[in-house]
């Protein structure tokens, strides 16, 4: 008899090199690999009672048949197994229906019911009539892909009170809401839901619906879907619906190997930061890193000190860009204008160098002063998410300064901050316990904002003793910032 990792392997693989990309795209479809199926169906504590397994945009059914390949296994000693599959591919349908109906057969009492149909449509209105099924056990790997404000999609969401952006986080609302008291969800999702204002509606509602049980890390983005061009970061969760919050267990590995796996338990208030208005989810990778006291941390409201988003849209005032400076212009600042830390404008490159005045310009100026700029997108190839410059009044003979919309900007209520915080800020903003704090929340090379107000910061006294300090240092680097930010952290 062939084993069921193979036949699964070879289907997903054959999917993958004869699927077309368009196909893929307009179905969110890529499979997941045996190992990682597995995996995800180790998860789930044995139990003795009957399950009903759901399994929501279940492709070729890998995580349905590895889950039930486990309760084989291991002869958990259950009365009866149903499994729920929706897929609304049709061209999947045969070999779903085929792999569930022979890994069912394997039990003494057990039925299935394929669904090739829209999961989020059909249940969100047996939900609204109250008919829906519910189940003890999910396990999903949904599709990903945008949804807009109006979409039916977003409708479907609603009507299990989540207001959500993404079909994958629609998926899981509705597959908590389906879950019953105690059961479990367990999922493969992009990480992209940790942090960030889109989906803190979803945070708030796994929040408020469930105990987070257990997360796991891929520590390379890129290989939880190898065979695939997938470049999402990807997690997995498990959730308990209803049940009390109690520690996490975090693990993580390089890849879907689970070699070197290692996993350790750390106490919910590192995952939800106590007082976080935005409820990011941190994902410590290091036992280490959550265990300092963070009441002595300060946040930018305490500092006075605001983060925005530089406000020039480039693409808006076409007309009013300029390559070179010239009369009746302002500097306009981007992300090529920054170079080791410090401002270097202007510049020979395709970006310009100035802006026009204009009524809608000068509503978006910065008086000359002291500013630190970080750039919204980093490269792949850059070692640091978190990259920060200063501005000094001595770098411009001009009054006003504009910043372009890919930087994020700090000020105190759009003018200078105070010469000693300015520096103070670079210093911190560029250490390396920055960089490892920005990562336990975000998967992603993009830094807004939000994520900025989110970090922790030393208080005014210790950010102006490091401010003293880097401004008398001439040559800057990461062991000076680290050095210098040493001393707060420790
Ligand atoms: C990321 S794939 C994962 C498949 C499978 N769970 C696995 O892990 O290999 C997501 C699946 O959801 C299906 N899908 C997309 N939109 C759907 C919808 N609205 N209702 C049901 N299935 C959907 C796709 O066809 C695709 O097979």
């Amino acid at each position: 008899m062939v084993a069921l990792s193979e036949t699964l392997e070879k289907e997903r693989m054959s999917h993958a090199v004869e699927t077309s990309v368009n196909h893929k795209e307009f179905f969110g479809q890529y499979f997941t690999s045996y190992p990682i199926a597995k995996f995800m169906s180790s998860l789930f504590p044995a139990t003795d009672k009957k399950i009903k397994l759901l399994d929501p945009g279940a492709g070729i059914g890998t995580l349905s048949c590895s889950f039930m390949e486990r309760v084989l296994k291991e002869k958990w000693n259950i009365p009866e197994i149903h499994i729920s599959a929706y897929d609304i591919d049709k061209d999947v349908y045969n070999t779903l229906d085929e792999n569930i109906a022979s890994s069912s057969s394997a039990f003494k009492k057990s039925d299935y019911e394929i669904f090739s149909e829209d999961f989020l449509e059909k249940t969100s209105f047996e939900y609204t009539w109250k008919i829906n099924e519910t189940y003890t056990h999910v396990i999903m790997n949904p599709p990903y892909k945008k949804i807009l404000t109006n979409s039916k999609e977003r409708q479907s969401a609603r009507a299990f009170g989540l207001e959500t952006v993404n079909l994958y986080s629609a998926f899981m609302g509705a597959a908590i809401s389906l879950t019953e008291d105690n059961g479990y969800i367990v999922a493969i999702v992009p990480r992209s839901f940790c942090n960030g204002v889109y989906y803190k509606p979803f945070r708030e509602f796994i929040l408020k619906n469930c105990a987070i049980k257990h997360i796991h890390l891929f520590e390379s983005r890129d290989k939880a879907f190898k065979d695939e061009a997938v470049l999402q970061e990807n997690i997995i969760i498990m959730l308990q619906k209803n049940a009390e919050q109690g520690n996490v267990k975090i693990s993580y590995c390089n890849d879907d190997s689970f070699i070197g796996l290692s996993e350790f338990d750390v106490p919910f208030n590192e995952i939800l930061h106590e007082n976080d208005s935005e409820k990011y989810f941190n994902i410590p990778t290091k036992q280490q890193i959550g265990n300092e006291n963070l009441t002595v941390y300060s946040n930018l409201k305490d500092l006075n000190v605001k983060v925005s988003t530089g406000p020039i849209v480039d693409f808006r005032m076409k007309n009013l860009l300029l390559k070179d400076y010239a009369e009746k212009s302002v500097p306009l600042i981007y992300s090529v204008h920054l170079k080791n830390h410090r401002l270097s404008w202007p510049q020979e490159s395709k970006k310009p160098n100035a802006i026009l005045e204009s009524d809608e310009v000068n509503k978006q100026l910065f008086p000359k002063g002291f500013y630190v700029l970080v750039k919204r997108f980093s490269t792949k190839e850059e070692t640091k998410r978190v990259v920060a410059s200063l501005i000094t009044p001595a770098d411009f003979a001009q009054e006003n300064i504009a910043f372009e919309n890919h930087l994020n900007v700090f000020h105190v209520n759009k003018s200078s901050l105070s010469e000693n915080i300015a520096y103070g800020l670079v210093c911190w903003l560029n250490s390396t316990y920055i960089d490892e704090k920005f990562r336990l929340f975000s998967g992603h090379t993009q830094v807004n904002a939000t994520d900025l107000r989110n970090l922790p910061y030393p208080n005014t006294k210790d950010l102006e003793k490091l401010g003293k300090q880097l401004k008398s240092e001439e040559k800057w680097n990461q062991n000076l910032f680290d050095k210098l930010s040493k001393v707060v952290t420790e």
